[in-house]
């Protein structure tokens, strides 16, 4: 059992950027007003605490030496007065930053969103569904921490810092030296244990984010798990990765806790050292006892702060990462996109053609070379070949899923690169392999194909391919709920279900790609029906497994090693005796018995 093969898109990133924060800000623009709120509550806050101390070196030089119990109870009564506000603002402060922060979420997560749904085939190609759920919701979760800690603890503890260090200045030059005197030593602890702990944080993320793939992959094919008894396996493999993520929690945290015990230390020194200098300064008359008093107060004002943020800080660096994750997103440009100059195609005909097409997924090894043909409105196109030809791979190209390397596709002469996406994805109807059904009822998921089509049009629909009949044996019918990707209805039913989507979209090229499951006669049956139904009169390409979709087809492609090998009608190809006719010979001829078997 592989242990977590998933690719390593996350690198460890190495400082806090500042374009993240400044992307980060333009966020809070449109919320002007409840920032302006927030900072002036705390300002509020700031100014309080800030004054304390005052209070209390007036209270002690002025009144309780003097014995002036009256001001010094008025003065008491102002300080709790003032101090009840602070805390009301305090409260009305971490509300309004909640509401904001929440709203900025909100956006945030509807940008990835809608911008993920832009990107390119290409983009899902290489990443597991896991991960990019993991951005979504747990990458714009941690935002929500750096909104809220940032803007609601770090710039007031920030802006305490600074104005406790002008008063002390202010106060007295000389003690607030010594006060300071072990800050030098806490700024190089800080950069030295915060820069370990934040690759930890780093790591820790990653390592989550690993988890989170493991575990969305390995629930999306449990049903492979289990068929292999393969549950130990993916146990173990489960563990590994969850003991892993709680390590590097565990590290993250201790190196993170080693910031503590150094300012805990450079707090108890310049306390000490305040005390030691400012009682000789009081002994000489330097200073009042007042100024002494407040002056520890501030001391521990200064101190506090750092310890909050250092507290807080590891976590707002590996948010920040977070961020940095989601923006990284963000500024994927689809690889397929409109071109500045596209205009919509009009109504198509249905004419297909490849001029000289030649395509590498990776840039590295051709897949399709140099591929010509073309394809008149109204033709059934059947496409056969052995595995890892390319058939997958020209069809994608006719909905431009991917773009081609080298010559054109053409529908009705205009060249795919030159119209929208919308426009031509809209008139073509597209039916992969496997069988894609949303978890709603059976009404919904065949409404898909036109979103504004009545109840009737869905019944004609599933009506004109045959599906009605067992969707109405179904005891809620059409309101049956199909649960996800459809897996309480047979391959069949799934099918029948995704032939009326496509029958209510109506579109002039229609691509299919002949699921090979094999299914009830009763079932094959309608399944044969539908699809000769579905191909009548539009442009098809028929990935096709079926013997009598290949014969009914008005031309045969046989594609091998990236280009076409030869084409015809049955017939034509049957006596050229060339690969289809060895193709027809070794596997459809045998199709052929076990097709007219179950008919
Ligand atoms: N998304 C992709 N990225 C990179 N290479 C790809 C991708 N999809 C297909 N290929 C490669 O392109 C080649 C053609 O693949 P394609 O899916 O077109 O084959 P196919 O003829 O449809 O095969 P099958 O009958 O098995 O479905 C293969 O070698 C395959 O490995
Ligand atoms: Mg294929």
């Amino acid at each position: 059992m592989p242990v977590n093969t998933f690719k390593d898109d996350e690198d460890l990133k190495e400082s806090l950027n500042i374009s993240i924060i400044k992307r980060l800000v333009v966020y809070l623009k449109p919320h002007k007003k409840a920032v302006g709120v927030t900072l002036f509550l705390m300002s509020c806050t700031i100014l309080v605490e800030l004054l304390n101390p005052y209070f209390l070196k007036t209270g002690i030089d002025k009144f309780i030496r003097a014995g002036d119990s009256k001001n010094l109870l008025i003065l008491g009564g102002v300080m709790i007065i003032i101090n009840a506000v602070s805390m009301f603002c305090s409260r009305s402060r971490i509300i309004t930053m909640g509401k904001v922060t929440n709203k900025i979420l909100l956006t945030i997560r509807q940008q990835l969103y809608t911008h993920i749904q832009k990107l390119s085939f290409a983009f899902f190609d290489n990443r597991p569904i896991g991960k990019i759920l993991a951005r979504i919701i747990g990458d714009v979760n941690s935002l929500n921490d750096l909104f809220t800690n940032g803007v609601t603890s770090l710039i007031p503890e920030l802006a305490k810092i600074s104005a406790v260090v002008v008063i002390m200045m202010l106060m007295n030059f000389r003690l607030a030296l010594v006060a300071l005197i072990t800050v030098p030593l806490m700024i190089a602890a800080f950069f030295l244990v915060m820069s370990a702990a934040r690759k930890r944080w780093q790591v820790f993320r990653k390592k989550t984010s690993n988890l989170n793939a493991f575990t969305h992959e390995d629930f999306s094919g449990i049903r492979v798990v289990q068929s292999f008894g393969a549950e130990c396996n993916t146990s173990k493999t489960f563990l590994d990765l969850l003991t892993g993520q709680r390590k590097s929690f565990t590290s993250a945290c201790r190196m993170g806790d080693m910031f503590w015990p150094i300012v805990e230390m450079s707090w108890g020194v310049g306390t000490i050292l305040v005390f030691w200098a400012g009682s000789s300064l009081v002994s000489t008359a330097a200073i009042t006892p007042g100024v002494l008093i407040a002056f520890t107060s501030y001391v521990s004002m200064f101190w506090q702060p750092i310890m909050n943020i250092s507290n807080f800080y590891n976590q707002l660096v590996t948010n920040m990462s977070g961020a940095e994750r989601i923006f990284e997103i963000l500024d994927i440009e689809p690889d397929i996109k409109n071109r500045i100059d596209a205009r919509p195609i009009p109504s198509i005909k249905g004419d297909v053609s490849f001029n000289a097409v030649t395509f590498s997924y990776d840039e590295k090894v051709n897949v399709l070379n140099n591929v010509s043909f073309d394809v008149k409105e109204g033709t059934t196109v059947a496409l056969v070949g052995s595995t890892g030809a390319g058939k997958t791979t020209i069809v994608n190209l006719i909905s431009r899923f991917y773009e081609v390397t080298k010559g054109e596709v053409l529908i009705d002469g205009y060249n795919l690169n030159d119209v929208t996406l919308e426009s031509l994805r809209g008139q073509i109807g597209l039916m992969p392999q496997d069988t894609f059904l949303f978890s709603t009822t059976i009404r919904e998921n065949i409404r898909y194909g036109k979103l504004d089509a009545t109840d009737e049009e869905v019944e004609i629909a599933a009506k004109a391919v045959s599906a009605h009949d067992f969707i109405m044996k179904f005891e809620k019918g059409y309101d049956t709920e199909v649960t996800e990707r459809g897996m309480r209805l047979s391959a069949g039913q799934r099918q029948l279900i995704a032939f009326a989507r496509t029958m209510l979209s109506d579109p002039r090229i229609l691509i299919l790609d002949e699921a090979t499951a094999s299914i009830d006669t009763h079932t094959e049956k309608l399944v044969q029906e539908g699809i000769a139904k579905l191909l009548k009169g539009r442009t098809s390409f028929v990935i096709a497994h079926r013997l009598s979709t290949i014969r009914n087809a008005d031309i045969i492609m046989v594609v091998e090693d990236g280009g076409i090998l030869e084409s015809g009608s049955h017939e034509e190809l049957i006596q050229k005796r060339g690969q289809y006719y060895n193709l027809y010979t070794s596997q459809f001829r045998f199709l052929n018995d076990e097709e007219e078997e179950a008919v």
